[in-house]
């Protein structure tokens, strides 16, 4: 069976064989039986590079539900497969807050917790009460708290340590339900609640001022396959910030500690010629360097060299290491 449907690259590369999981019985009954599986979640994070000579299991569990109530805040538990930006729209409708400015974000839900999705100022993180998944050695559940989930910059403990030990099957999340605290000082989105004369943003103004960013950005992977951006951005030290600055004064860039420094990889990009430039069946978009497309054909080795070929001519004008996001397979 062919996973392009699958995977938001739209990479033509084929599974052994194919079972979509509706729920977590008949995945804890499929662990049972046999261990060697591909877990398959939304496919907007990855790039595959070749067949799987596995049995791929597609988590498509769904089901949202609040599990506690309170005056202000409510905890909402959703199920792995349920799609990402319906849960955000699903909260937007019931105006529980904390997602919004995560709008429009591919993939679902289960998979957001492992490299801790986050746009415009807000990550999973700051909303993520839990997580909970079974152990696959076991078949038993456990439930991660927050702080058990090792979160970071595009980082957490299901990336790292726990590195295919664990199936998510459920997140929830602690929402508010007034006292919305709106995070609306991400340079963009000022610009499109001014543009709109919005001076008192609500939970749906920001989502839609999100919406309208990222699909004036961002390709739509249903149109020019993508999995966002490829690179993450790279932190480098003060002294090699102070050099790169001497020689590009206009580098855009985001202090995150008293000795680093965040620099766009998109701008790095672009500066070493690649942004909107097509090689072969493959290039970097024309709106933002960052993410890497296929214009129909491609195929993920293609990709991954083109990417190479990118972290090299990066390295080799400004010494800085660019490192995907995407997971690579
Ligand atoms: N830039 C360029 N050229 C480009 C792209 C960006 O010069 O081609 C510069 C921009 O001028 C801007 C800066 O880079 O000053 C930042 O660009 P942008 O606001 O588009 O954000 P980003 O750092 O490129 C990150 C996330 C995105 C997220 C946006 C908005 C990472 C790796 N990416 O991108 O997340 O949507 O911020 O918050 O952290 C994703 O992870 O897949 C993703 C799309």
């Amino acid at each position: 069976i062919s996973l392009k449907p699958y995977n938001t690259f739209g990479i033509d590369v084929k599974a052994k064989e194919y079972v979509s999981i509706n729920s977590i019985e008949a995945l804890k009954r499929l662990l049972q039986q046999q261990n060697d599986i591909f877990v398959l979640g939304g496919g907007s994070n990855l790039l595959l590079t070749q067949n799987i000579d596995q049995l791929v299991a597609h988590i498509n569990i769904k089901g949202i539900e609040i599990i506690e109530n309170n005056e202000n805040n409510v905890i909402v538990k959703v199920a792995a497969g349920e799609n990402w930006h319906q849960f955000v729209l699903w909260c937007i409708a019931n105006d529980f807050g904390g997602v919004e400015n995560m709008s429009l974000i591919p993939g679902n839900v289960g998979t957001a917790p492992i490299q801790n999705i986050g746009a415009y100022g807000v990550e999973l993180k700051d909303t993520c009460f839990a997580v909970e998944a079974i152990e696959r050695a076991t078949g038993k559940t456990k439930t991660f708290i927050n702080a058990a989930c090792n979160f970071g910059y595009r980082n957490s403990i299901f990336k790292n340590q726990l590195k295919g030990k664990y199936i998510i099957i459920n997140v929830l999340f602690k929402l508010t339900k007034n006292n919305h605290k709106l995070n609306s000082s991400y340079g963009a989105i000022k610009s499109e609640l001014d543009k709109l004369g919005i001076k008192k943003p609500t939970i749906k103004n920001i989502s839609d001022a999100v919406i309208s960013i990222r699909q004036r950005k961002l390709p739509d992977p249903n149109v020019l396959g993508n999995s966002g951006s490829f690179f993450k951005n790279p932190v480098i030290s003060n002294k090699a910030f102070t050099k790169l600055q001497k020689e590009h004064s206009e580098v855009p860039h985001y202090k995150v500690s008293d000795t680093e420094i965040k620099v766009p990889a998109g701008w790095l990009v672009e500066q070493c010629g690649f942004k909107g430039k097509r090689i072969g069946n493959t290039g970097s978009h024309k709106n933002q360097a960052l993410v890497l497309v296929n214009y129909g054909n491609a195929t993920g080795k293609e990709i991954l060299e083109l990417s190479k070929l990118i972290q090299k001519t990066v390295f080799d004008k400004f010494g800085i290491r660019i490192e995907a996001e995407v997971n690579i397979i």
